[in-house]
């Protein structure tokens, strides 16, 4: 028996086999859940579509977040296969070009802050309130990525933490709105991992040293290390934990200098 058998859940963030969220939709299908993805554009779809049917899915829906639109139109579709949803999964981030790489106060402009916070924060809220129809009663789960320069200034994350600042403070008001409903809220912050969206971050690999150095555990979190703890947080088993934010990055954040 799966710990996530008889639940269904919506992956948003799907891009590559290195993408946290294909270690989380892994997991959670190892764990019974049946599954549904969004791809981003028409470059992503036939490679998401590749992906579901790796995990027996064949519900691949388009989802720009900028786009109220396209949000809306995912989990109408949704209900022409499903009658409810349980899960939602969100792990997107995106800021422009040049954000990511130098000083802050050198680095952040209006439009990269803007950017940044609608599709790295908003874009839960959004999601959220779109699925919370579907979720109503069912004892469902909502999930996101976050990472720890949202509580300490790392270099070159820059915008991205202040983003990923607003993110947890999102998941803490979701889970204010949504508990009432039976619907839990929570956050994975995830240890530093070789993805196309990190590679977008200047100075990842020495960083990637560093936590292999430092961190108590002398190594990096694997995607399916994430998946793991993702497929508790979202089963029943995690029935009282909402709100929360949960580090899954080998101890990184818990130590101050070296050990
Ligand atoms: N890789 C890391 O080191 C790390 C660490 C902690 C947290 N995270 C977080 O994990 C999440 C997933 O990132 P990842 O590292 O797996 O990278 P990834 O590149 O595999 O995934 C990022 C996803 O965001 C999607 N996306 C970006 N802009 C979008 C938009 N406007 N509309 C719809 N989708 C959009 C992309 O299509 C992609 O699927 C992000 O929130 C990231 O900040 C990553």
């Amino acid at each position: 028996m799966g710990l996530l058998d008889g639940k269904r859940a919506l992956i948003v963030g799907v891009a590559s086999d290195r993408s946290i969220a294909w270690g989380i939709a892994r997991a959670m299908r190892r764990e019974g859940a049946q599954l549904a993805f969004t791809y981003q554009n028409e470059k992503l779809r036939t490679r998401v579509e590749g992906f579901a049917a790796e995990l027996d899915s064949a519900i691949t829906l388009p989802c720009e977040v900028t786009s109220e639109e396209q949000i809306n139109s995912v989990f109408e579709q949704l209900k022409n296969h499903w009658n409810g949803l349980d899960i939602l999964v969100h792990s997107i981030a995106f800021a422009p070009r040049g954000q990511l790489e130098g000083t802050y106060m050198d680095a952040v402009t209006r439009e990269g802050f803007m950017t940044a916070h609608e599709i790295s924060s908003y874009s839960f809220s959004a999601l959220g309130k779109a699925a919370r129809p579907l979720m109503r009663g069912r004892k469902a789960a909502m999930l996101t990525l976050s990472y720890i320069g949202a509580v300490r200034a790392m270099p070159n994350y820059n915008v991205m933490g202040v983003a990923k600042a607003s993110l947890e403070a999102n998941v803490r008001y979701m889970a204010a709105s949504l508990g009432p409903e039976g619907i839990r809220v929570n956050a994975i912050s995830a240890g530093p991992i070789r993805t196309l969206a990190s590679s977008g971050i200047s100075g990842m690999r020495d960083f990637l040293t560093l936590v292999e150095q430092v961190s108590p555990l002398r190594r990096n979190v694997t995607i399916d290390e994430v998946g793991n703890v993702a497929a508790f947080l979202c089963s029943d088993y995690a029935s009282a934990v909402t709100g929360e934010i949960t580090y899954v990055d080998c101890g990184y954040n818990a130590i101050g200098l070296s050990c």
